[in-house]
Formats: C-alpha cells, structure tokens, sequence
C-alpha cells in the first residue's frame, strides 16, 4: 500500500496507470476509520484496477470549531485497517496542499439540494463538502467513486457536482453499514459513552418504525409518532424528523406512488451530533 502526502507524488504514481485505461476506485473519507468506511473500500476494490482512499479532515466543511477540534483523528491506526484490506493508495494531504494559501469554500448551486436538512442546521457545510470533493476528484481523477447512503443529502449533492462540472465520475451508492443494535456506524460514535452507543438505537428503531407504518397512517400520524419516541429519551435531542422525497430532498406533504422517499433524523447526545436514513420504498 503506498502512501501519499503531495498531489505530486500521486500524479507520478498514477503518470503510468492513466495512459492504460486503468480503472481507479476512490473512496474519499475524513478518517476515524470503521467498518462503514472499510465496506466503502471493498466495494471499490472489487471493480477497479486500483483503489484510492483519502483521509482529510476537511476544515471548510465544518461550522462549528469546536466539532473541527474534537473530530478524531487516528491516522496510525487507521493506516493499520488500510494496510489489511485491499486499498492501494492513500493519500493523506495537509490542509496547505488543499487549500494553499486561503482555507476557503467555494460557493455552489445544487439547484436547492444544499437548502434541505443538513444545510438548514449547519450553514456552509455543503459548499464545503463540494469544495473539497471537486478539488479530491481533480488530483485523484477517478473512475468511480464511493458515497455512504447514510449520509444520503451529500450523495445526491455529490451527483449533482458531478452533473454539473466536467468531472467524469460515476458515483456509487453503498449501503450504510450497522452496529448489531442498528446504530450507523461512524466516526462520531467514538464520542459516546457505552450506555449512549446502547440507547442510540432508538434512531434505527424509529426509522424503522416509520417504514413499517407508511401507507398503513396519514403522514402528519407518523411524523407525530417519530417525535413521540425522542421525547421519553433523556439522551438524545431529536434536531429534525424528515420524511422527504428523494429527488429534490424536499418535505413530502403527500406521498406520490411516482416518486421515492426516505425518512431523515439528525440527533444530539450530549454535543455529538448523529444522522441517519432510511429508503422507505425498498
Ligand atoms: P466521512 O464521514 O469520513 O465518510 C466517508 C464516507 O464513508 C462517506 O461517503 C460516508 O457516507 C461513508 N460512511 C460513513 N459511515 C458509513 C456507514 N456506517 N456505512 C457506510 N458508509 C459510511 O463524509 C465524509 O467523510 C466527508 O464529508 C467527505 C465526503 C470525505 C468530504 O470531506
């Protein structure tokens, strides 16, 4: 596994693959490696020629300093899960190779896809996503590329970039990956205590619990019964409930037998913030 610091040293490494049509997998990521993480790679692996895995934890994507401060990082150890599965490059650039001289967004128009959920709680951060994903796929130049549905809205942001840059991409779409209780695993768990990691899987519960009722109550029913199960909860402040469409990510008012849609819930324990998603049609 080689390991790269400089969009330099890449751009030698891959000088030889890029004339032979070789296909690159990339699975972009800010470290904290888990499970989820590593199911993304394997994905990768077994389609392309070779996979490429970043670890940058992306300043411009985060509103509050204090997340950007306590996001953990775990670089050695994170190399030591990449070293044992089949993950061919890693590419672990500083801040200064990404942004040079400003540490700045760029700012986007993903036709209102940026407006819904996640943009409306924590502003920026999807310009700051696109920004550094655009800059990762310009060096890394990938075939396809690897998204968690788990964290469904910067998907589709993610194909939305991609639509409307030149970038020749294809994303891909993998499964979000449980701990045995349902809780979506992520970097963020790391935070919590054993009892919060155990009471967390009020959110896959009631997810589920959503899926299981659709079409069986009235929307406005089941978007009362979702907040009924947060209230009881002294660990967890639900932020948002959502049942939205999802093409354009909007709030289903009706639920059209045209259209898909997923239930969305971010949370609080304590100041660790959790997302999750559920497809409410497959
Ligand atoms: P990060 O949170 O490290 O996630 C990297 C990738 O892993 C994302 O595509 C995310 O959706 C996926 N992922 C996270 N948890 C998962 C799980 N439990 N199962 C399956 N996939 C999971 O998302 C980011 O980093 C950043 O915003 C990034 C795209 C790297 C841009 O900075």
């Amino acid at each position: 596994m080689k390991v790269f610091k400089t969009k330099k040293e890449l751009n030698l490494y891959f000088k030889e693959f890029r004339s032979k049509n070789t296909k690159i997998g990339f699975v972009p990521t800010m470290g904290a490696l888990h499970k989820g993480h590593l199911s993304l790679l394997e994905k990768s692996s077994k389609k392309n020629d070779i996979t490429v895995a970043s670890i940058f934890v992306n300043p411009t994507q985060f509103n509050k300093k204090e997340d950007l401060e306590n996001y953990p990082r775990t670089l050695e150890n994170d190399l030591n899960l990449l070293k044992n599965i089949a993950c061919d490059v890693v590419f672990i650039p500083s801040v200064e190779e990404i942004y040079t001289t400003t540490i700045s967004s760029g700012q986007f128009d993903f036709d209102g896809l940026e407006n819904e959920m996640e943009g409306k709680y924590r502003k920026g951060h999807f310009n700051g996503v696109g920004t550094v994903v655009k800059k990762l796929f310009e060096i890394v130049l990938p075939t396809y590329a690897y998204f968690g549905e788990k964290d469904f809205q910067q998907l589709q942001i993610i194909r939305k970039l991609v639509k409307k840059t030149t970038l020749d991409v294809t994303i891909v779409c993998c499964d979000t990956y449980r701990e045995n209780n349902g809780l979506a695993m992520s970097s963020r768990n790391a935070r919590l205590t054993s009892q919060e990691k155990e009471a967390a899987a009020i959110i896959y519960q009631t997810l589920s619990g959503v899926k299981d009722k659709l079409g069986k109550l009235p929307l406005d029913a089941i978007h009362k019964w979702a907040l009924e199960q947060f209230e009881n909860q002294p660990l967890f402040e639900l932020e948002y409930f959502t049942i939205a469409d999802e093409e354009t990510l909007k709030n289903a008012t009706n639920v059209s037998p045209k259209k898909t849609y997923r239930a969305f819930i971010a949370v609080y324990a304590r100041e660790v913030r959790l997302i999750d998603t559920i497809s409410l049609n497959s």
